[in-house]
């Protein structure tokens, strides 16, 4: 997509983040914006802001987990703009911890928010911009950990993010479609998303403080946060998505060292054939 003009763009987990570095960017080009989050009142004054600096825009509360609520996301898209080009599957959540910990809750909330949030978002937009003419666009966001192992019940989502949208791009290059999707690798970015339990819901939270697994969490958390401090700044984040949009790229990557964790997972994948060969070759097999 070249042009960006009086588009109309959804966004999910809009209210903070890269979500929100994104929802700048759309301002900037002029496109009409649809925020949409969890988080209430940080969505709305968001927005508000947004508005101030001439921004055609609209919140839209929604959790992703509940494709009803998709669906309302979809029918008050098309109630004010008629049409939606752009479609960020950005919302999501991580429970921390590894995947020897990780509880049924986390799971069930990871999953519901990263997973089934895309798959409810690509199933009642995806329709929309078929039945459109103009060009459109859906970008899922994924992470280095859609691609190499490491954090546990989030990586489960983003291995199926990846899936899905490696898929969508194979078969809608085949019917040359005027839909296009990219999936957006970032890496480490300067976010909300190490304290991702603030939206939480009570049904799904783990038992809290005084058990192992909280204090623990709390200790790891702290690194985490230091982690990300002063990283990557989620304006930057945007400008590449919008750079890899213009030229249809499918991965948009963010960090030159994510080709280290690929390469080792790779390599890894690669020396299982090693193990086959030698079996092969031992019992006089082709
Ligand atoms: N920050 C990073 O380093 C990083 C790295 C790789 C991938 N990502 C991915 O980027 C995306 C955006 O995250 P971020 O880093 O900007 O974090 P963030 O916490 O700043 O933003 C995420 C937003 O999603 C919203 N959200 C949470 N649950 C929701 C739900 N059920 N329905 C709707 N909205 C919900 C939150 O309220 C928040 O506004 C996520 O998919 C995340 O996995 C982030």
């Amino acid at each position: 997509m070249r042009e960006f003009k009086n588009k109309v763009a959804v966004i999910t987990g809009a209210a903070s983040g890269i979500g929100l570095g994104i929802a700048k960017r759309c301002v900037k080009e002029g496109i009409k914006t649809v925020l949409t989050d969890i988080e209430k009142d940080l969505l709305f004054k968001v927005t508000d802001e947004l508005k101030d600096n001439g921004g055609d825009v609209l919140a839209v509360v929604c959790d992703v987990s509940s494709l009803e609520e998709v669906k309302k996301l979809a029918d008050q898209t098309l109630k004010k703009y008629g049409k939606a080009n752009l479609l960020f599957n950005n919302a999501g959540v991580i429970p921390g911890t590894n995947i020897l910990r990780n509880t049924i809750k986390d799971f069930e909330w990871v999953i519901g928010v990263n997973l089934w949030g895309v798959i409810y978002g690509v199933n009642t937009f995806l329709p929309i911009m078929f039945e459109q003419t103009e060009e459109s666009h859906i970008i899922n966001v994924a992470s280095g950990s859609s691609l190499y192992p490491g954090n546990g019940a989030y990586d489960i989502t983003k291995y199926g993010v990846t899936a899905m949208s490696e898929c969508m791009r194979i078969e809608l290059k085949k019917i040359e479609s005027h839909v296009s999707v990219s999936l957006l690798v970032p890496g480490i970015v300067d976010t909300g998303i190490v304290d991702s339990n603030r939206n939480r819901p009570q049904e799904l939270k783990n038992p809290s403080k005084g058990s192992r697994n909280w204090d623990e969490m709390n200790k790891r958390l702290e690194e985490v946060r230091d982690r990300y401090r002063g990283s990557m700044s989620p304006d930057l984040v945007a400008d590449m998505t919008f750079n890899a949009i213009e030229k249809d790229v499918f991965y948009i990557f963010t960090e030159m060292g994510m080709k280290n964790g690929i390469d080792a997972r790779y390599k890894w994948m690669m020396s299982g054939f090693d193990t086959l060969q030698n079996f092969l070759e031992k019992t006089n097999r082709e």
